[in-house]
């Protein structure tokens, strides 16, 4: 890390804002907090007298709940909102929400919408620390921080290492963050699904664009499979689910072709099956309760380090 480094950032809104000694630094401060979450007592009084609010205009197990637990553990007064229960319903726009909210003082506030740069949008409406916990198919910052740690714990490093991504890159904000993140340590990022789901632009953002599952595959470090974000399809641009889970599904054959050391690794929820095998999914490979577990360490150096910076 650079001398006299400072992390700067008062908000979190995407991976494509953060410097590669931004990453090292809340990936450190992960590390340090991880060990908390295996103590008899999980707490620590870090953010005693903040409060956080986790406003999901989306649905999610890990992301909700593992900032929840974060800001728990670190003594923060947390609340969740969403989008069925709250006025949203009766048609309070997103601003008019985060205006309220923001009346009532919260210093944190963590957001999930369908909208691309929704977070962006509300940073600039309210007081509090925004972090985007996934907008769209634009980021999910926690998410590829998430990821970066746990291949830094397995691999010992975030530089030189070949990255294969699998399915519907398209409409997956992790796949943005990832490719965003892994190619600022200095790794290559491969990138191979159906024609339809491969954006352009992606060898801008540093990717590189494969035209088969051998070619992504071979020579692996990491095998990270995305979930077909059907939700997120006004046109049907997949074969059938029996189809693609033929021609793009990881299996043991294909993880064959990788290195015998490298990880499964899947943001969740996964569709056994279809985008991954059930063996290669609970294969000694497989890292995603891993992923699970740093989710928790990532979120509580984000809240805290947003903080200082409040
Ligand atoms: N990885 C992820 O974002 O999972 P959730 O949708 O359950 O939060």
């Amino acid at each position: 890390m650079a001398t006299g480094y400072f992390f700067s950032h008062r908000h979190i809104l995407g991976i494509d804002e953060l410097s590669k000694d931004d990453i090292l630094h809340i990936l450190d401060t992960a590390d340090s907090f991880k060990e908390i979450s295996a103590r008899p007592i999980k707490k620590v009084p870090t953010l005693r007298g903040h409060t956080v609010i986790n406003l999901f205009y989306e649905p999610s197990t890990r992301t909700r709940l593992s900032f929840e637990i974060a800001a728990k553990r670190m003594s923060a007064d947390t609340f969740n909102i969403s989008p069925s229960t709250s006025s949203a319903t009766k048609g309070e726009t997103l601003i008019d929400t985060a205006r309220n909210i923001s009346a009532m003082h919260p210093d944190i506030i963590i957001v999930r919408h369908s909208f691309s740069g929704a977070p962006h949008m509300l940073s600039r409406y309210v007081n509090a620390a925004v972090i985007n916990a996934g907008d769209g198919a634009h980021e999910h910052p926690s998410q590829g921080l998430l990821d970066m740690m746990t291949v830094k714990e397995h691999k010992g490093r975030l530089n030189d290492l070949k990255i294969a991504i699998i399915g519907d890159i398209s409409h997956s904000r992790v796949a943005h963050s990832a490719i965003e993140g892994f190619t600022t340590m200095g790794s290559e990022v491969h990138v191979f699904g159906p024609a339809t789901l491969l954006p352009k632009g992606l060898e801008q953002l540093g990717a590189k664009v494969c035209t088969s599952m051998e070619e992504v595959v071979r020579d692996a470090d990491v095998v990270m499979t995305l979930r077909i974000q059907l939700e997120r399809q006004n046109d049907p641009l997949l074969p059938s689910l029996r189809e693609y889970s033929r021609r793009f599904g990881v299996s043991q054959k294909m993880m064959s072709l990788a290195k015998p050391d490298a990880l499964v690794m899947h943001p969740g929820p996964v569709n056994r099956g279809v985008e991954l095998m059930p063996e290669v999914a609970d294969s000694t490979q497989s890292v995603i309760l891993n992923q699970v577990t740093n989710g928790v360490a990532v979120r509580m150096a984000l809240l805290y380090l947003v903080m200082g910076n409040s």
